[in-house]
């Protein structure tokens, strides 16, 4: 008989906290819904206590998700615990994932509190949340870092109080994968309730060895739990990238002999969404994901693949998913066609009213380009001046001028709080001008840390995708934009950002 393992998907919480990837309940929830497409076992979907906004994203995820146990994140203090079990009562399967450091650094540094305080914490926590709910993980964060018999006694007692997972973090990348495999088996072979819960790795990529590392966890130390996030998104260089893993253990099931419920057609799709919600570019060169993963470029490599697919292919890019990149719809297309495509691809509009939006953007893209595809869509219902017209900021129109050997001179039209202007300026390019005259209006004061821009389609008739990363009084925030034209593609992202920017947040952090 073969173990299953159960894959516990964390975009929405871990790969949220990564400096402007934060979404809004909204862009959540889509994701949330391809999350359950792709048949992820545990969505961990944001961390309720942290901001009044996670609380209402994780509540509507744990409302409309049914095959998905929803998880919400949470430190290991009765208020919090609290409000994640508030937040997750509409769920059919609920988890709460509560959370202390046991490392000596973040305990006398970062907790202040001794050893003995923290094993009383965790211990009182979570039996305080196993009398809300059933499914308890319990983390002891900076766990690899930690002492190992400290580590064995906490780990014991809240088996003991009842938490059914236990999950291991490397929560800065230190670990290689045969020291962390050792050391999770070492944990299972020492505490002696450990038969009682399931294990589980949770391993970020500073280092670049997350997901072998998850891999060593599960081989050697005999996890049956992966935590992991789509496109290895998350803090700093990232967490296990969900793709990685699940089509390691699926491609190699020879040497992990272990079953995954993951539907992996809906990888490649999950892979766009995050990236075009967050404004996360994936490198062309990433593992399965990337637009290259699968590209045969030298003349003996397409020779061979010709000849026989496995000479040079070890996976199908069809069972991850890259053939639903197909056109879908053209300017003849009708709004039942688009609403369709819209239903398929999980995007859900509030209202009729909310659909003849999008539908008039898209006949305005239909007229622009002939051939529209998925990410086109996903693009276009991702601009938030399509779902939201509460929204401070949005652009209307643009004009420029640029000529070799000319100062470029742009003047955007915007609406403020739904009242138009328009600011104008010159630029070291058509770009900068655009972005400057939206800026001599706004006086954002704003620094942008990061302009970027990508063809979503891959030729130059394809959509051009901008992100703009802008930083502001400690906030970092991501802007997308997308249109045929780059300028106004970079002028809608600059929008976005300004108004994630204006969007107070007060959010804790969870590593805080
Ligand atoms: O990396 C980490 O330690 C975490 C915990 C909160 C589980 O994300
Ligand atoms: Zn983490």
């Amino acid at each position: 008989m073969t173990d299953k393992l159960i894959i516990f998907d964390t975009t929405l919480r871990d790969g949220e906290q990564s400096p402007g990837a934060s979404m809004t309940r909204d862009e959540k929830l889509r994701i949330a819904r391809q999350l359950e497409r792709l048949k992820v076992d545990v969505i961990e979907a944001g961390f309720a206590a942290s901001s009044n906004g996670d609380f209402e994203a994780v509540q509507a995820i744990a409302n409309i998700i049914k095959d998905s146990t929803v998880c919400s994140l949470s430190r290991a203090n009765d208020r919090d615990i609290s409000r994640a079990a508030e937040a997750l009562k509409g769920a059919q399967n609920a988890r709460i994932h509560t959370f202390i450091a046991t490392s000596p650094l973040h305990m006398e540094k970062k907790l202040r509190m001794s050893p003995e305080q923290v094993l009383e914490q965790a211990k009182q926590s979570v039996r305080f949340a196993r009398n809300l709910v059933g499914d308890i993980e319990f983390s002891p964060e900076d766990g690899y870092r930690s002492e190992m018999d400290f580590l064995c006694r906490v780990i014991e007692a809240v088996i003991a109080e009842g938490a059914t997972t236990i999950n291991v973090p490397d929560t800065v990348g230190y670990a290689v994968p045969e020291l962390y495999g050792n050391f999770i088996k070492t944990l299972r072979e020492r505490i002696p309730n450990s038969d009682k819960a399931v294990w589980s790795v949770h391993c970020h990529n500073d280092l670049g060895m997350a997901v072998a590392n998850s891999l060593a966890g599960v081989k050697i130390g005999g996890a049956r739990q992966v935590e992991c996030t789509i496109n290895g998104l998350g803090e700093r260089a990232g967490n296990c990238s969900l793709e990685e893993i699940v089509m390691a253990v699926k491609t190699r099931k020879d040497y992990f002999n272990l079953d995954l419920n993951i539907d992996t057609r809906q990888i490649v799709p999950a892979s766009r969404m995050v990236s075009q919600t967050t404004g996360f570019v994936v490198q062309p060169n990433k593992a399965v994901v990337g637009a290259n993963a699968f590209a045969h470029a030298s003349g003996i490599h397409q020779d061979g693949v010709l000849k026989a697919r496995d000479t040079y292919e070890i996976m199908r890019a069809e069972d991850v998913g890259w053939s639903a990149n197909k056109i879908v719809l053209g300017k003849l297309s009708g709004r039942n066609a688009f609403k369709q495509r819209l239903q398929d691809l999980g995007v859900e509009m509030e209202s009729e009213a909310d659909i003849n939006a999008a539908f008039a953007k898209f006949k305005e893209l239909a007229d622009r380009k002939s051939e529209i595809f998925d990410e086109d869509i996903l693009a276009l219902v991702s601009e938030e001046s399509v779902i939201n017209d509460k929204e401070q900021y949005a652009f209307v129109s643009l004009a420029q001028r640029s000529e070799t050997g000319e100062r470029p001179h742009a003047s955007v039209v915007f609406t403020v709080a739904g009242k138009e202007v328009r600011g104008e300026s010159e630029g070291n390019g058509p770009v900068d001008a655009s972005l400057k005259a939206i800026e001599s209006h706004a006086k954002s004061g704003a620094e942008m840390v990061l302009y970027s821009v990508n063809a979503i389609s891959g030729s130059t008739e394809s959509q051009g995708e901008v992100t703009v990363r802008l930083q502001n009084s400690g906030r970092v925030v991501n802007g997308v934009g997308s249109d045929p034209d780059i300028v106004v593609a970079s002028a809608k992202a600059y929008l976005s950002a300004l108004n994630k920017l204006q969007s107070k947040s007060d959010r804790v952090a969870a590593q805080g």
